[in-house]
């Protein structure tokens, strides 16, 4: 057997294709990943959830500093933000967990080839590295190339004064002004960060509302709390331009249905508008790979293309674009791969939202429960009656948990508080186990816990809270 001939080419480093890439080598294949950048992790890693993460608490921290110790008894004099020091933490956070992944490939004995893949036919990947080009061959292909930002006409990303999210993780300076365009996940996290950190932050969104798709009482309470925290919102508002100049950047805004137009100016203008599936370079139309209209790849039941012997996992195959459900797609992949029963259980994908608090959605919103005639009782808790978050002085928000009205199985869940995103994870769980309002309510919760405040909305649920 050649050196570049392999079980399975993945071409794609994120969580998707590294996560594929292990499970694969443990699975007995021998493997290879082709990844463009210099370092493994994907956009997550590199330009997304961690350095994303890694700004959030370092801001969380210095607007608790200034904003709420004096409240605890803890003075400070001569509090200072120091940019540069933020900004190499979390480039340092980032270097460390990239090399983490490296490590992991070379203990799993992947092969790792750094440089740009390309589908010449199928079984055949081209990886391009400067003039170098080198061919490997393999039973398998998975594509796993991800998703960028999605372009905004009239407003063109230079990474400096109008950035998308990279540019946001990566400013030089606080911006004493700052628009979002999209009041989505991005905007709301990478808001909060500057806003945090002492910028003005309007938000400009197309929709009624922020946040799409999220449970509506969860939506009403999170633009509550952000306006209370000092972000401006512009609702069903759209850009239709923006130009950037010396003095900043001035963009052209209209109402969402039409009507007269309007100027704004910002220092700074982030574009966070969604995400498009990442496909370039890869030859698919050459090699007969299917995609829908907005570019994503189509796969069947196992993640196959349109061309046997070559999948696709993660952002570019679409729905919802999160680093978890990549992950879980990648182990699925392989394991199908291998004979095994692969499954991912798309009903029960948690979806989390960093900022302050936090806010998860999981499963099933009132609004869709409606939609579909599906009869469901609602159990509610605020955290002002939960006896950690008060003695934390971190009370807003509560956690609404969403049953069958005839079984009692547990068809939702939607938090907006302290530690949402931890607390959601006992419900995603009882949902994997297709368990009832019933079962979390009789499980025994640490006290004083915030998760205490999710046994409660599920005695809630069936009509037996004890502190409201
Ligand atoms: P990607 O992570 O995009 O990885 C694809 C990789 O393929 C890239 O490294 C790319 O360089 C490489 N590639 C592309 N084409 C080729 C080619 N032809 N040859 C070789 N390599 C190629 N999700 C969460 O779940 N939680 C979060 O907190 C979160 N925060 C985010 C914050 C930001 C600012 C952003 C932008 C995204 C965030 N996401 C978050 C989304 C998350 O990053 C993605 O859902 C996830 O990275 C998708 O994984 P993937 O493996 O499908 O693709
Ligand atoms: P998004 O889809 O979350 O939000 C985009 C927002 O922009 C929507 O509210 C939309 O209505 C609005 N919009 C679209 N066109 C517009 C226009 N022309 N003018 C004004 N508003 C407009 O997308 P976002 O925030 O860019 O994030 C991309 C992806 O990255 C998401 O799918 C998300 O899943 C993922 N992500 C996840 C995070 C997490 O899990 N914590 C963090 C950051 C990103």
């Amino acid at each position: 057997m050649s050196d570049n001939n392999f079980d399975v080419i993945i071409i794609g480093g994120g969580p998707g294709g590294y996560i594929a890439a292990i499970r694969a080598a443990q699975l007995g294949f021998n493997t290879a990943c082709v990844e463009k950048r210099d370092t493994l992790g994907g956009t997550c890693l590199n330009v997304g959830c961690i350095p994303s993460k890694a700004l959030l608490q370092s801001s969380h921290h210095y607007e608790m500093a200034e904003k709420e110790f004096a409240n605890h008894g803890v003075d400070i004099k001569g509090l200072k933000l120091n940019l540069k020091t933020m900004m190499a933490r979390k480039d340092g956070v980032v270097d460390d967990l990239t090399k983490g992944i490296a490590f992991l490939f070379k203990k799993n004995k992947i092969s790792h080839f750094i440089g740009s893949g390309k589908i010449t036919a199928p079984g055949v990947v081209e990886v391009a590295s400067g003039k170098k080009t080198e061919t490997l061959s393999g039973k398998n292909i998975v594509i796993a190339t991800g998703s960028s930002s999605s372009d905004l006409p009239g407003v063109d990303v230079d990474e400096k004064q109008i950035v998308s999210s990279t540019g946001a993780l990566a400013l030089g300076a606080v911006p004493k002004t700052m628009v979002v365009i999209g009041g989505g996940v991005i905007g709301l996290e990478l808001g909060s960060v500057w806003r945090r950190l002492g910028s003005e932050v309007l938000v400009v969104e197309f929709l009624e509302n922020i946040l799409p798709g999220m449970d509506g009482e969860v939506v009403k309470q999170a633009t509550r709390t952000f306006k209370k925290q000092g972000v401006k919102f512009k609702l069903a508002t759209k850009v239709t331009g923006a130009k950037a100049a010396k003095s900043g950047v001035t963009l052209n805004i209209e109402a969402a249905s039409g009507g007269k137009a309007e100027e704004l100016k910002a220092d700074v203008v982030l574009v966070s508008v969604g995400r498009k599936p990442y496909t370039n370079e890869l030859g698919l139309e050459d090699v007969g790979v299917q995609m829908d209209k907005r570019g994503f790849i189509t796969v069947d039941a196992n993640y196959q293309t349109s061309v046997p012997g070559i999948y696709a996992i993660g952002d570019v195959i679409g729905g919802a674009m999160l680093a978890h459900k990549a992950e879980e797609e990648g182990i699925a992949c392989m394991e199908i791969l291998a004979g095994q029963a692969g499954h991912v259980n798309y009903g029960a994908i948690p979806g989390v939202v960093y900022t302050h608090p936090e806010i998860a959605a999981l499963g099933k919103t009132e609004e869709t429960l409606k939609e579909q005639g599906i009869n469901y009782t609602v159990g509610k808790f605020p955290f002002s009656a939960n006896s950690r978050a008060r003695a934390n002085a971190d009370s807003e928000g509560f956690v609404k948990i969403l049953a069958d009205a005839d079984t009692d199985r547990v068809l939702g869940c939607h938090i907006i508080g302290p530690g949402a995103g931890e607390l959601v994870q006992e419900v995603v769980l009882a949902m994997e186990f297709e368990g009832a309002a019933e079962d979390v309510a009789r499980t025994c919760h640490a006290h004083p816990g915030t998760a205490e405040a999710v046994k409660e909305a599920a005695l809630a649920a069936i009509g037996r809270a004890i502190h409201i």
